[in-house]
Parts: C-alpha cells; sequence; structure tokens
C-alpha cells in the first residue's frame, strides 16, 4: 500500500526532494471513495511516469467547493479501502490532509477563473469553482508536479483548471482522461452510492439522452434547440429533474446555436436527492 502523508508542509518537502533527484512526478487529486473513473486517472498517471517516476494521489474532500445544502457532511468516505485502491493503480504516495490544515483560520486568498466558471455549473452552485480552483492550486504548490490528471466527467471543471494553470502559467502539463461508465452507460461517480434501486434506474437517463443525442447528431441533426429539446425530454420521460441540458462550445462553454464535430452536450439533474452530471461530445 502507498505511503499516507496528512501533513501538507511534510508532503510538500517530500515532493521537492523527488523533484531534486531528477524523478518525474504526476498528481490525481480526488475527494476519495475512489472508483474506476479515479483509478483509470492513476493507472495512466503511473503508465506516463514510468516505474522511476512518482504518482501522487490526493484525497481530501474539499469544503471550500460545497454549498451551504449540499452534501459535504454526508459526502461518502473510506480512507482504507481508498489507500488499497491506490496500491493497485500504482501510486506512491497519497496526501490525506485534515480541513483545518489546507484551510488554518486566517485563509483568505481565493482563486476566480472568470470566464468559463460562468455558466453551467458555475451559475446553479455559486463559489463551487473558486473552491474547486483554490484547492487545486493549493494541491499543484504542495505536490511540484509534471503532470496533473482529470476526467472529462467534470468537464467544465477541467475547463476551468486549463484556463488556471494556463493564466497562471504554472508549470504543469494538465491531461483529461476520458469518462469511464457502467457496462449501461451511467458515468462513475462517488455520488452514485446515494442512489436507492429505483433513483439508480432514472439515473440512466441522463447517458441515455446524451447518446440519444449523439445518434441524432450523427444523423445529421446540427439544430442546437432541437438537440437540446429532445435530451431534456429523455429526461423527463426518464423521471429526473432537470437542473441544465446545454450544448456549448468545448473551449468557451458558451451556448451554440448549431452543433459542429466536438460540440459538447452538458447534463445535470436530480434523481432524488442526488446531483448527477455527465456530458458528450458530439461526432
Ligand atoms: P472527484 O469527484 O473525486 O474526482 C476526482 C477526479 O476524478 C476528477 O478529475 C474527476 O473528473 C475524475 N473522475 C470522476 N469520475 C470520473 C469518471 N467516471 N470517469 C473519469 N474521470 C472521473 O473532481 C473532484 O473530485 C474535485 O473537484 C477535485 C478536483 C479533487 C478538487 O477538490
Amino acid at each position: 500500500t502507498p505511503e499516507l502523508v496528512r501533513d501538507p508542509a511534510a508532503w510538500q518537502a517530500r515532493a521537492l526532494q523527488d523533484r531534486a533527484q531528477g524523478r518525474t512526478l504526476a498528481l490525481v487529486p480526488t475527494m476519495g471513495f475512489l472508483h474506476d473513473g479515479h483509478l483509470s486517472l492513476m493507472r495512466e498517471a503511473r503508465r506516463r511516469v514510468g516505474p522511476q517516476g512518482v504518482v501522487l494521489a490526493s484525497v481530501f474532500v474539499n469544503p471550500t467547493q460545497f454549498g451551504p445544502n449540499e452534501d459535504l457532511a454526508a459526502y461518502p468516505r473510506d480512507l482504507e479501502g481508498d489507500l488499497r485502491r491506490c496500491g493497485e493503480a500504482g501510486v506512491t504516495r497519497v496526501l490525506a490532509p485534515a480541513p483545518e490544515a489546507m484551510f488554518p483560520a486566517g485563509h483568505q486568498t481565493w482563486i476566480e477563473v472568470a470566464g468559463v466558471s460562468q455558466g453551467l455549473c458555475g451559475a446553479r452552485r455559486p463559489g463551487h469553482f473558486r473552491g474547486v480552483a483554490t484547492v487545486v492550486a493549493k494541491l499543484l504548490l504542495l505536490s511540484q508536479p509534471h503532470l496533473a490528471f482529470f476526467g472529462e466527467k467534470d468537464f467544465q471543471q477541467l475547463q476551468v483548471l486549463r484556463a488556471m494553470v494556463r493564466d497562471l502559467g504554472f508549470p504543469v502539463e494538465v491531461v483529461g482522461m476520458p469518462i469511464v461508465r457502467e457496462p449501461d452507460g451511467l458515468a462513475r461517480s462517488s455520488r452514485n452510492s446515494y442512489l436507492s434501486p429505483a433513483e439508480r434506474t432514472q439515473a440512466l437517463s441522463l447517458s441515455r439522452a446524451l447518446f440519444q443525442a449523439r445518434d441524432a447528431a450523427a444523423a445529421g441533426e446540427r439544430d442546437a434547440a432541437r438537440l437540446v429539446a429532445g435530451a431534456r425530454a429523455a429526461l423527463e420521460a426518464g423521471g429526473v429533474r432537470v437542473d441544465y441540458v446545454e450544448l456549448m462550445d468545448p473551449e468557451t462553454l458558451r451556448p451554440v446555436e448549431r452543433a459542429v464535430p466536438g460540440t459538447v452536450m452538458l447534463v445535470a439533474a436530480f434523481a432524488g436527492k442526488t446531483r448527477l452530471i455527465d456530458n458528450l461530445r458530439l461526432p
């Protein structure tokens, strides 16, 4: 099993040593309760740095990215299981700090990525991407990685972090990884553990709506309003409450009127009380 580090300063000292010894470092930030989506990032990180490289993972349920009425207290946790899974995926060391170690009293510095944070989840979860950008900036500075891995499951998050790294000149290569799905199409998520059997069935309508839009686009449908209306109908028929369905330019995350290859459809919807997100690039 990988080594567990609790203290951010000790973690940073180790990373600086590794770098000074000429090792290649990769970082996979997570909030834990690890599943195959997370593990795919860790395995690719190991593949990229090679057997002599260092794969760092963080397991930290970041309080600053949760809204006051969100699921911070309920968020699933299983550090022992996470360490075992990290070991199997080739992780060298795991940082699992206490919230007070990452955000001690007196913390007053925040990172706001303006443009790509604004719509979609940024509009529905005020302050969410400020919390994400700030904790990831801090994790990058603590970990000093050459490579940092993020999933396209959180497509807007990935674009927010790409913008932050570019705008502030973090010396790291951001690697985006494809969405890992269950055999029936449901995108893997730690929050899937909240779903009752009936909600699990409803949740399938997210991927079904996206696959239907992909098929319509492949058959020549280019009109964004019609593609979105079809997806919304599929979601409502599946019994979930739609938070948003939008067709966006993948770089700017601004709405498009006509779909072109690579246009991304993004969905957020509630199955019961559980908010789920998914997305797909159109053909
Ligand atoms: P978390 O939801 O734990 O996800 C950690 C990383 O795993 C993110 O980059 C996410 O996009 C990726 N991931 C999650 N499910 C995936 C799936 N089904 N397929 C592929 N990748 C998947 O995202 C966060 O944590 C936090 O916001 C964090 C970046 C750690 C900052 O706190």
